[in-house]
């Protein structure tokens, strides 16, 4: 089943659209798309390199070690390097801060 974990409020998105946040023990990325909210793992999926301190360009986010890209609404790999999906997880608004589920 899913349980829903409060993060942070959507303003802490208003800069980068993108901020990182503590779940269940990892670290997961937060980003805001066109007044959306999707979230990944934090890790990129090619080396150890935070996706959260990336740029987010649309839906896609630049990974800033390699410059590899991830759609962050599918969590599928775009650009090279990057080849393997990173795990995206389900997000909603809810009493004015952005919870992320979790399976
Ligand atoms: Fe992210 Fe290499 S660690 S592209």
């Amino acid at each position: 089943t899913l349980s829903w974990v409060a993060t942070v409020p959507p303003a802490a998105l208003e800069e980068h659209g993108v901020t990182k946040a503590h779940v269940n023990g990892i670290n997961v990325a937060l980003y805001a798309v066109e007044g959306e909210y999707f979230a990944t793992a934090d890790l990129c999926t090619h080396g150890n390199a935070s996706l959260a301190d990336g740029y987010l360009d649309g839906d896609l986010i630049e990974c800033p070690l390699h410059q590899g890209t991830f759609n962050v609404k599918t969590g599928e790999a775009i650009d090279a390097p990057c080849s393997v999906a990173v795990r995206t997880f389900p997000v909603k608004l809810q009493d004015g801060v952005l919870h992320v589920g979790w399976e």
